[in-house]
């Protein structure tokens, strides 16, 4: 197990030393001793970031439903794989050892392969957090389909967008869902997407909450009695390292969401690795993350990483404030959880409800904290350490993305002592780099730069569907030779991480990247909207909120504001999603725009956030002179 399992800072160092003096032989061993491959590769990297391409582990052959399933069923098979907590907390939970999984993802293949599904077709899951939602991503893997889950907190138009996108034959999805008290019609949001998508063929639906359904003759399938006439014996689809394993759908600062596309073999190998070291996972621990597998954080950390690593892992069905605010704890006591990982988002709204919902619970069974997703402020990573942790248990700050499958900056737990707010330092084989604005590397330590990666590593996102272009455009035209994360980050004193936030125009929201553009399609959707722009400005409990500048049309009219807003709030509600609804919308005359026509988002952060004493040379604005009406708006 040479290195698997990093103990200490010393053997981190180590580690990470080899891993850059010889990424080919470090990846290898990795790759070599601890997952099944039905044939080895011919050349473990081959990459060139000009085009660019990037291959792992080329020539071998796997699939990884036989790593994450299979290969543990001889001594796991009888071990809790998933362990499914519903949303409401008086049903029972549900224990699926490592052979039920078998059974239901390969019961469940053979019904995709029935219906037509072929290696290299696109399956969309559209579900709630149910054990049908893992089964499903497997089932996908099983036979060599790509997944394409969409978050089922997305509208039907965000839905169809990701749909024709990749071009899917089969939605997978539910009768609908339960949110805390909620009931979500999830059903009736795939027919309304399905109005636009001609390539949907099948839609398979799991009965969840007995409501029900609009069923269209010849499309649409109740999953049940599928799953019940099919065998539980499905053979692994064999698959080249390189073949596509998903897509999953990021916002962009500009233009419609991006499909990153992601292989099998490099990002099997990374998730393992990583899950196994970031979360020091022991045989019979219990792992909790909180995500919802919609986000590459579930992909990653729910399903494929702790899976291949055999372990348990926990998917909750519900919300933290439901039935109240002591859920998440109650749940940790309930299951004894070893491994809790979570976002700011969530800690923020848990340490604002007090901490009487804590206490309750018997929290002595975590050992290690972990948060993603966006910055966490200083405030609620002591809040975290002291409350939930007990000074006791480390906290991971890890810091990744969708683009690059896996964790890339974080502490190792009880090795890499912690730092409030800080990631610390790159995991093994990841090589940051910090770029000043001329493209030049930033070296030494207490700097601050744009935040790139100089070499490639096995999880990375291979391309964006269908827009190879895009991809080269977005990640490595900025900077010569490297791939920009589109992130700012400081380096201290001691070479520790701090990520500081975006610097493109994609906002963080409760840990859900917002692309702009989309809402502001949305907003420009209402007949009395002329123009608009939204941009981020600080929020106690979602890191960031929505701010919106919108120009109405002159109609000669006085228009009901507060009406407006509501409207507005409604449109993006269903072109986007809840997620997306703006805070605060101001009514204004005009926007701040460069001679190029460009508007200049700098300086509306600035007055969002009531920063209005330094907003910088307004002179070269096309316009300057609403800059000062925009201010005198908020005054009034
Ligand atoms: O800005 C960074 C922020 O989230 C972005 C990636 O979002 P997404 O692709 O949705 O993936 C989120 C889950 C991996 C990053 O570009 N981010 C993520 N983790 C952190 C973070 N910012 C600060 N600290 C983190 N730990």
């Amino acid at each position: 197990m040479s290195n698997y399992h990093i103990k200490n800072l010393e053997e981190y160092f180590q580690v990470y030393r080899r891993s850059v003096r010889n990424p080919e032989n470090f990846w290898e061993e990795i790759a070599e001793e601890h997952f099944l491959w039905r044939k080895k590769w011919n050349t473990v990297l081959s990459w060139d970031f000009t085009k660019p391409e990037v291959k792992w582990f080329e020539g071998a052959q796997l699939n990884i439903t036989e790593n994450c399933i299979d290969r543990h069923l001889v001594t796991r098979g009888e071990k809790t794989a998933i362990l499914f907590e519903p949303n409401n907390p008086n049903e029972a939970a549900e224990h699926i050892t490592y052979r039920d999984l078998y059974k239901r993802v390969n019961k469940l293949a053979n019904v995709l392969k029935a219906k037509g599904i072929k290696k290299g077709d696109r399956v969309c899951i559209y579900l709630p957090m149910i054990p049908e939602l893992a089964v499903s991503l497997l089932a996908c893997a099983r036979i060599g389909a790509i997944h394409s889950v969409v978050f089922a907190g997305f509208s039907s138009t965000a839905l169809a967008t990701r749909i024709n996108d990749a071009e899917c034959k089969m939605v997978i999805t539910s009768d609908g869902s339960y949110r805390g008290s909620k009931m979500i019609d999830l059903k009736g949001i795939v027919d309304e997407a399905l109005e636009e998508c001609p390539c949907v063929e099948n839609v398979l639906v799991v009965k969840r909450i007995n409501s029900e359904i609009n069923v269209v003759q010849g499309r649409d399938q109740w999953l049940q009695p599928l799953l019940d006439e099919a065998s539980d014996e499905c053979e692994a689809e064999i698959m080249n390292a390189e073949d596509p394993l998903f897509i999953l759908y990021t916002s962009g600062s500009t233009g419609k969401p991006k499909g990153m596309l992601h292989t099998t073999a490099g990002y099997m190998v990374y998730t393992a690795y990583t899950f196994k070291n970031v979360f020091q996972y022991r045989e019979n621990d219990v792992y909790w993350c909180t995500a919802d597998i919609g986000w590459i954080t579930g992909h990653s950390y729910i399903v494929y990483g702790p899976l291949a690593n055999g372990a348990t892992t926990v998917m909750f069905e519900g919300v933290p404030s439901y039935p109240d605010y002591s859920r998440f704890w109650q749940i940790v006591e309930k299951h004894k959880v070893n491994q809790f990982y979570t976002a700011p988002t969530a800690i923020r709204a848990l340490a604002k409800e007090g901490l009487s919902h804590v206490e309750s619970s018997d929290l002595s069974s975590l050992k290690i904290l972990g948060t993603v997703g966006e910055p966490i402020n200083e405030e609620a990573w002591h809040w975290y350490d002291d409350n939930i942790g007990k000074r006791k248990s480390p906290i991971v700050d890890t810091w990744w993305q969708t683009e690059t499958g896996g964790i890339m900056i974080t502490p190792i737990p009880f090795s890499t002592p912690t730092k409030p707010t800080y990631a610390t330092l790159p995991f093994p084989g990841i090589q940051p780099a910090l770029m000043d604005a001329e493209g030049s590397e930033i070296k030494g330590n207490q700097v601050e730069g744009r935040l790139c990666v100089k070499f490639p590593w096995p999880s990375m996102a291979r391309t964006i569907w269908g827009n190879h272009e895009r991809y080269r455009n977005t990640y490595f035209s900025t900077f010569e030779n490297k791939y920009f994360t589109g992130d700012g980050a400081l380096r201290d004193e001691v070479g520790y991480y701090r990520i500081t936030g975006r610097v493109d125009d994609v906002i963080i929201v409760s840990g859900h990247n917002l692309g702009t553009a989309p809402i502001e399609d949305a907003i420009n959707e209402h007949p009395a909207v002329a123009e608009s722009a939204i941009v981020g400005f600080p929020h106690d409990i979602k890191g960031n909120a929505l701010y919106g500048y919108v120009i109405l049309k002159d109609t000669g009219e006085s228009r009901n504001h507060e009406n407006l807003r509501k409207e507005i709030n409604q449109i993006i509600t269903e072109q986007v999603g809840p997620i997306a609804k703006l805070d605060r919308i101001q009514f204004t005359q005009g926007l701040p725009k460069t001679r190029s026509g460009k508007i200049m988002r700098r300086i509306l952060r600035k007055i969002a956030s009531n920063d209005i004493s330094n907003l910088g040379d307004t002179s070269t604005l096309l316009n300057p002179e609403v800059v000062q009406g925009i201010i005198d708006e908020v005054l009034v």
